[in-house]
């Protein structure tokens, strides 16, 4: 992690790109990791994430136009926007589609009319499955209100948010905005929707987490997003095919093996298959929330590996690669291990007991990344303390 990443290093990159003056403000705005809950939240089921070690931290300034002024350290550039312009989608994987996505979020609620200047340094891996495009619009919806006078709260931002990141493409839930927001040190999230609500889990003492990269990056904006969006149009055809508002009702009115008959008899192909899966992962969600409680982990464990299988073979958004990661993990040491985020590449999520996690990192790097072309330990095997989010941080 170099000195360049920290918060004094986005003010060191501010002052060499935008000049003395009054000192910048720096928001901090770190990445998560979904330890389970995945493909739920836009169905409005809860699920359980935390904020994890690596963060996107902008340092910026008010200015007394409506010019909004960007560098990135991380070699993405600068860019020039007005925040009372007209603003339409660029290229996707564009960094500049998440500053134009957090003007709109902004302004779908507050009147902005200043500006800023902006620089933004990050150790957060991009296109891994960890929120940095999540944190990216985050971090300068909250810069452009703050530097406008106004001091959003959760609730209103998670009202602008997820919508916000609709325009880069994803009709993605607010998973992510919550947990880079609202987690809390040494806790996960349980996240629940419509209304959004937020309980921190402490993380029982000597439970370790270790997030691993699968080499396959899986960029959001871009050809992943058909991909992610297909499986929210399936689950919700399967849902309403059986006759049911929403995945709450249909929980609350049937017990889960209940529904999988139903399905199993008036739904098939992919409907069938995300039906199933969003079913169970919710069920998942309640009981990992429970073992986390009872600082059971083993039976937490149990829930990551089932809910790998059911996102590998049911809703079929593994892939080679993470599918051989988690299983080295497991052979490793592990006590559990799935693949974490949106899918299609990007990272896996892995359990590991008191004490063990140095020796399971050391594992996977001298086995499965040996022979894997392009693999960097700072990077692509991260300690995953549980972290603060931005309004804690
Ligand atoms: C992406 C989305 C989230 C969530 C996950 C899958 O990260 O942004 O809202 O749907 O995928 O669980």
């Amino acid at each position: 992690m170099g000195e360049m990443t920290t918060k004094a290093g986005a003010s060191e990159l501010f002052a060499r790109r935008f000049g003395g003056g009054r000192a910048p403000e720096v928001i901090s705005v770190p990445g998560r990791v979904n330890l389970i809950g995945e493909h739920i939240d836009y169905h409005d089921l809860a699920v359980l994430p935390m904020a994890v070690p690596r963060a996107i931290r902008i340092a910026y300034r008010a200015r007394t136009d409506g010019l909004l002024r960007a560098a990135s350290g991380d070699g993405y550039g600068e860019l020039e926007l007005r925040v009372e312009g007209e603003h339409v989608a660029g290229a996707p994987g564009d960094w500049g589609n998440y500053v134009k996505a957090a003007i709109l979020a902004a302004r779908s609620r507050w009147r902005v009319s200043r500006g800023i200047e902006a620089a933004v340094v990050s150790d957060l891996p991009p296109a891994a499955g960890l929120s940095s495009s999540s944190a990216l619009l985050t971090g300068f919806t909250l810069a452009l209100l703050r530097a406008n006078g106004i001091e959003p709260g959760f609730e209103e931002l998670m009202a602008v948010l997820p919508e916000g990141e609709h325009f880069v493409g994803t009709r993605g839930g607010g998973m992510d905005h919550a947990a880079v927001l609202a987690c809390r040190a040494g806790a996960a999230l349980l996240v629940e929707f419509a209304p959004v609500a937020v309980t921190p889990i402490a993380i029982p003492a000597g439970w370790e987490f270790l997030v691993a990269h699968s080499l396959v990056t899986a960029e959001k904006s871009g050809a992943v997003r058909e991909k992610y969006n297909s499986r929210r149009v399936a689950g919700t055809a399967g849902l309403k095919r059986l006759g049911y508002e929403s995945f709450r009702e249909a929980l609350a009115s049937a017990s889960i093996e209940e529904l999988t008959t139903r399905a199993r008899s008036e739904l098939a192909g992919e409907e069938l298959l995300c039906f199933l899966h969003v079913a169970a992962e919710a069920a998942r969600v309640r009981a990992a929330a429970a073992a986390l409680r009872a600082a059971d982990l083993e039976e937490f464990g149990g829930l990551l590996d089932a809910s790998h299988t059911s996102l590998r073979d049911q809703l079929l958004i593994s892939c080679p690669e993470l599918d051989a990661l988690v299983e080295a993990a497991r052979a490793a040491g592990a006590v559990g291990a799935r693949l974490t985020g949106a899918g299609f590449g990007g990272c896996a999520v892995i359990l590991c007991r008191q004490g063990e996690r140095s020796a399971v990192r050391e594992r996977l790097a001298r086995g499965h990344y040996a022979s894997r072309r392009g693999f960097d330990a700072a990077n692509h095997l991260i300690d995953a303390e549980p972290s603060a989010g931005a309004l804690f941080a």
